[in-house]
């Protein structure tokens, strides 16, 4: 089957798209230089706290940045044990490892490969400080259980919604559910910085003094030249708070647009590509269009014979890899089952209905 090649993710068409507004965002940063905590900076965490449906955002310098700062300000610290769902980016363990605490990896649902919330009742444990809500692909956890999971038991609610920029869940947007979420601005993000970037959101304004504090060397607000606590600089830069003020407003019709090429697929694909099943009151925002297949070396073949672009998130799963041995206790059959089938198709808010077409028909001659 012939055509021209689809990308797996099409950053630059986006880019394209938005090149009058972003090179508008960038001339007016390089026109009053301040490149570290200009106005854009304040502006856009206004403006994204607000999209998320919370009040406070701090500006960081990356996803993981975001979630290691959390964790910093909850205090959690070494010999603290932290839930998490094995299936996620290794940045989600990263950041709790950063603090010295333990990640505790807990095994996730067959059928949206969402964090399993009873696995997580039976993980909680003496040393368990907090658990990590991991939005994957899109999709929100199942957060009603997990609140009241973490309140039962005093815990601290993370999201990990590096993957998730808009999605909801009962009505609720990610961010606005946990005591704070962090997000990714990576340039293949829903909404992308042009290069690293990231946030935290969070309703708890004595957390967020903190946290703006921990990413900027811990500067005491006495002075500028006082620091009170050992911190860090991880910090949001102007040209990227821009460009991402910028993109924000066109966020909501390109996750609807991935929305609309996620049913299509839904149409379209062979009965043996299984797509994830969605909560019945979530919308995701499709940041992937994760598959399930039986056979992933051929329908690979095909993609790769057609020039259709493909990923997997993740075919190691955290409890896998060798730098998180050491957290390796427990059974994660799910995970590891879907480890072995997960496939992820061309997905952006470029992407056209007839190249989701062709992907499904490459897809359907190859099973
Ligand atoms: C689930 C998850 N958490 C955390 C991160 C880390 O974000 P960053 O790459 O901006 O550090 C990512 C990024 O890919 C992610 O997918």
């Amino acid at each position: 089957m012939t055509g021209a090649p689809i990308p797996f993710l099409d950053v630059r068409g986006v880019t394209e798209l938005m090149s009058k507004e972003l090179t508008r965002a960038w001339e007016s940063v390089l026109a009053h230089g301040h490149f570290v905590g200009g106005p854009e900076v304040e502006a856009f965490e206004m403006q994204f706290a607000a999209f998320c449906e919370s009040t406070h955002c701090v500006g960081v310098g990356n996803g993981t940045d975001a979630l290691e700062l959390i964790c910093a300000g909850l205090g959690i610290r070494d010999g603290d044990e932290v839930i998490m769902p094995t299936n996620t980016f290794v940045a989600t363990a990263e950041a709790v490892c950063a603090v010295r605490a333990r990640p505790r990896f807990v095994d996730v649902l067959p059928d949206t490969l969402q964090v399993d919330p009873d696995a997580v009742a039976a993980a909680v444990g003496p040393r368990t400080a907090a658990i990590v809500a991991v939005h994957m692909f899109g999709q929100m956890a199942d957060v009603d259980r997990l609140v009241s999971l973490a309140q039962r038991h005093g815990l601290a609610l993370i999201e990990d919604a590096a993957q998730a920029h808009g999605a909801r869940l009962g009505g609720r947007r990610a961010g606005s559910v946990g005591d704070a979420a962090g997000f990714s601005f990576y340039p293949g993000k829903n909404l992308g910085a042009l290069g690293d970037g990231g946030a935290v959101v969070s309703d708890d304004a004595p957390l967020m003094s903190r946290i703006r504090q921990l990413a900027n060397h811990g500067r005491a607000e006495a002075g500028r030249y006082l620091h009170d606590a050992r911190g860090r600089n991880s910090r949001l830069d102007t040209l990227h708070a821009a460009v991402l003020a910028a993109k924000l407003p066109s966020l909501d019709a390109d996750n609807d647009r991935r929305r609309a090429m996620m049913n299509r697929y839904r149409e379209r694909l062979p009965t043996d590509c299984v797509v994830l099943a969605e909560h019945p009151l979530g919308e995701s925002v499709h940041h992937l269009a994760v598959v399930q297949v039986p056979d992933r070396a051929s329908a690979i073949r095909a993609l790769d014979a057609a020039g259709i672009g493909w990923g997997m998130h993740y075919p190691v799963p955290c409890h896998r890899q060798s730098a998180f041995a050491e957290f390796a206790d427990g059974s994660f059959p799910v995970a590891e089952r879907a480890a072995d089938r997960i496939l992820s198709l061309p997905m952006s808010p470029t992407l056209t209905t007839e190249q989701v077409d062709r992907v499904c028909a490459v897809l359907a001659s190859a099973m």
